[in-house]
């Protein structure tokens, strides 16, 4: 195991998936954890970046004790400072902060200790590009130290120990912006630290099943929201495995999921997956208070707020029902929501309220268990996977908390919602057919609130217009529209003109995002 000690950077999660890539175990601890307490003999240590200046008066600093443990330490940015501070306390802020890439020229030391050139063992031929982000640097080399990589601007970009196994670097490994960044991780955690390459997802699966037992006990129960999306059927599933029946899940139909979504949902967790499932069809409340509303952010508002009252009765219920002590909520929160909410650039301006149950958390006085905070996306599906969640549910596109009601521009009605459910389902019908559901990211189908003229057998006919929107993304935050072929679209138009009464027109969105988001509201 190597042990991650985290100080806040943005960055540090991604230091644990490089080591989980290279198939090696990490546990990601806060840069305070006592050393005494570990429950673990680390074979190293990385003490990760962070936003803060380790001279400053309320600077975090790790436990001295990780020193003394005998086994090779990398600091990464802050982590470099902090060994240096520990050493000698030569840090200060940069002249000039230094962000984005910088070449980084490798020192040799051959003839000395052996270890010193090993962390840039088959990287010290080549100039390397490197990714920086800091504020400080170091102003002098700290007793003992060895430069072992500078840039123009920072004399020491790599440091290390004469004698003790003690690396320092400026750059950040972790992220792809330093190309080789894997390959100085791996020489660390292999060739220095001993690490065996032997990590896969199941044992992923061991250990976390242990965490929650632990942290649930013996006799607590724990409730969750399920939404048929992967995330929430993941963690559920894993939830289940580690607990059995004290996991409560309880899906809310909200009336604006997708075309028959409620009925297999509920036949994918309770007879596929055996989680014990409540469904509550809530479908009538959701729309009374829909009614009238146009303005997509009163949308989600009313939506979210429904949510919570719905799912807060429910959960009364399962307590009162079987007397038991619910303690914990479910989230099937991943890596990047985290970031996003961690944050250190501030409060980014609200483009849309995503829809969120943090409300449920201070109402009810639970705890929260997201046992995969520290997945990215791709790691959940082979998560889900293992845990033998069917394909089908495993590559869904992501779908809004709001659900079609954000699809629908104008007012929600049951007719509405019945309109845009079935174009909906034939569009993604013939994705599927055409072996396209997985190479893209997300496609829907929308309702336009305006009508178009259109001959229908010699008849006018003055009806809606359905807009189908498919776009390519990795990150949800920037996309393109996906180039299908004339001939698919043109099925589609026909398919949802002949089988969808009420639209007499379909049109293909052709804008990017930015400026056009991925929804329509
Ligand atoms: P936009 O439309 O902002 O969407 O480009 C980016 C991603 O977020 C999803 N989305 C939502 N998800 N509640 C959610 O849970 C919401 O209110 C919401 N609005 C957008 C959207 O489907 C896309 O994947």
């Amino acid at each position: 195991t190597v042990l991650v000690l985290d100080f806040g950077s943005q960055y540090t999660h991604l230091i644990t998936r490089r080591l989980r890539e290279l198939n090696i175990y990490s546990e990601m601890l806060p840069c305070t954890q006592k050393i005494a307490d570990l429950s673990f003999k680390p074979k190293g240590v990385i003490l990760s970046g962070g936003p803060y200046s380790v001279y400053a008066p309320d600077a975090p600093h790790v436990d001295p004790a990780v020193f003394d443990l005998g086994v090779p330490i990398l600091g990464v940015c802050y982590g470099l400072q902090e060994i240096a501070w520990n050493n000698g306390k030569d840090v200060s802020a940069g002249e000039r902060r230094e962000y984005g890439h910088s070449v980084v020229r490798v020192t040799k030391h051959t003839g000395l200790a052996a270890h010193v050139d090993r962390l840039f063992e088959g990287l010290s031929h080549e100039e390397m590009v490197a990714w920086m982000s800091h504020g400080d640097k170091l102003s002098k080399l700290p007793e003992g130290f060895l430069v072992i990589a500078e840039t123009d601007n920072a004399p020491f970009a790599g440091i290390a120990h004469k004698e003790k196994e003690l690396y320092g670097i400026q750059f950040h490994p972790e992220v792809t912006h330093t190309p080789k960044g894997t390959h100085l991780i791996k020489n660390f955690a292999v060739n220095i630290c001993g690490c065996k390459q032997e990590w896969t997802m199941d044992r992923f699966v061991e250990t976390e099943i242990e965490r929650i037992r632990a942290l649930v006990g013996p006799t607590s129960e724990v409730i969750g929201a399920v939404s048929g999306g992967v995330d929430s059927t993941v963690a559920a599933k894993l939830m289940h495995e580690a607990i059995g029946d004290r996991f409560h899940a309880i899906l809310v139909d909200n009336g604006v999921m997708r075309l028959n979504e409620c009925q297999i949902v509920k036949e994918t967790l309770t007879k596929g997956l055996g989680v014990n499932l409540d469904v509550v069809d809530a479908s009538e409340e959701f729309l009374t208070k829909l009614k009238g509303v146009e303005d997509p952010e009163k949308k989600r508002k009313i939506i979210g707020n429904t949510f919570i009252e719905v799912f807060q009765r429910e959960a009364a219920k399962i307590t009162s029902r079987s007397g038991a002590h619910v303690e914990f909520l479910l989230q099937g929160t991943l890596y990047p929501d985290v970031i996003e909410s961690i944050s250190f650039k501030g409060p980014s301006q609200t483009i849309k309220t995503h829809h969120n149950v943090g409300g449920l958390l201070e109402n009810m006085h639970l705890k929260l268990i997201e046992p995969l905070r520290e997945l990215f996306k791709d790691e959940v599906r082979e998560l889900g996977t293992n845990l033998g969640i069917p394909e089908d549910l495993v590559w869904r596109h992501p779908f809004p908390g709001p659900g079609i009601a954000i699809r629908i521009l104008g007012e929600v009605t049951p007719e509405q919602i019945d309109i845009a459910r079935k174009a909906d389902n034939i569009f993604i019908e013939e994705i599927k057919a055409a072996g396209l559901y997985r190479k893209i990211s997300q496609a829907f189908a929308a309702l336009l609130p305006v009508r178009a003229v259109g001959v229908m057998g010699d008849q006018r006919v003055y009806d809606q217009i359905v807009a189908l929107r498919a776009v390519e993304t990795t990150d949800y935050m920037t996309a393109d529209w996906f180039d299908f072929d004339g001939k698919f679209l043109r099925r589609v138009a026909t398919r949802i003109v002949n089988e969808v009464p009420g639209v007499c027109r379909v049109v293909y969105d052709v804008t990017q995002k930015p400026p056009g988001t991925i929804e329509f509201q």
